[in-house]
């Protein structure tokens, strides 16, 4: 059986896909800070499910409860990256965009770090990130997520450089959703809005074929060409 760990598995499209993983024979350690949602999902699949429960900001500790999660899980083949936060933040409220970069900056360091280091020492391994369609362009509604999701981009094009310069089957993936029907989706004006189910389903497929970079739902990957031609002076007034 192979092992993986769901970082941010308590809701949304990290908790779906543990689930779809533990369908597919994996067994899977799955995290994130509101334990009672990880022990609900643990006693659907006693056997499969292993809870860590640690706030992935606390980066000092994360190097403990990965390798404490991957010992118990018996070794570790995929870790999957999806906790993250972001806020509409119009009054550049200065705690958001800490939060948000403690989160999806340093605890997404932290954690891709980890990652790539045992997959490196052991030889093998997949490490997949939610990152964002977000990541693309600057905007003035979130501007701290917005560029915080271009730095994981950035960061995983520099592991997937560095895992390709190891000569090992070690794998990195990319995921950029558009919209998908979770707590973090929650506004107006949302469009092609995928189910967690979806998204999910598109997620596992692009795992199993180990691509690089991945649009959920696919037709976003339209969007995101367009965004990144967009003229300067356009965006700048948008
Ligand atoms: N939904 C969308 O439309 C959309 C679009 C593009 C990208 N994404 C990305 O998809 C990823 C998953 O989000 P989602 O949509 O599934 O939202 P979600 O349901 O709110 O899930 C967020 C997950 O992150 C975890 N998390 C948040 N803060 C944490 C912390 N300090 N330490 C550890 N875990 C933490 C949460 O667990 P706890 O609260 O239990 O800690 C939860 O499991 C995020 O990276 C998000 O940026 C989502």
């Amino acid at each position: 059986m192979k092992k993986a760990i769901v970082v941010g598995a308590s809701s949304g499209i990290g908790k779906q896909l543990a689930v779809l993983l533990a369908q597919n024979n994996y067994r899977v350690g799955i995290t994130g800070r509101r334990d009672q949602l990880l022990l609900n999902l643990q006693a659907t699949n006693p056997e499969q499910f292993v809870v860590s429960v640690f706030d992935a900001t606390d980066i000092i500790s994360i190097p403990k409860y990965l390798n404490q999660l991957a010992d118990e899980l018996g070794g570790l083949d995929l870790l999957v990256l999806s906790s993250g936060t972001g806020k509409i933040n119009p009054t550049l409220d200065a705690n958001i965009e800490q939060e948000t970069n403690a989160l999806n900056v340093e605890g997404f360091t932290a954690i891709a770090n980890w990652g790539f280091n045992f997959f490196q020492q052991q030889g093998f391994g997949h490490f997949v990130a939610i990152t964002s369609l977000a990541g693309i362009r600057g905007s003035r509604q979130a501007p701290a997520y917005f560029a915080s999701k271009a730095y994981q981009i950035n960061y995983l094009e520099g592991l997937r450089q560095k895992a390709k310069n190891t000569k090992l089957p070690i794998y990195v993936t990319d995921i950029r959703p558009g919209f998908v029907d979770t707590a973090m989706a929650a506004g107006e004006n949302l469009f092609w809005v995928a189910t967690v189910e979806k998204a999910a389903n598109q997620i596992y497929k692009a795992i199993k074929n180990k691509r690089d970079v991945v649009y959920v739902t696919k037709r976003w990957r339209m969007i995101a060409f367009l965004f990144r031609i967009l003229p300067k002076a356009i965006h700048k007034n948008l």
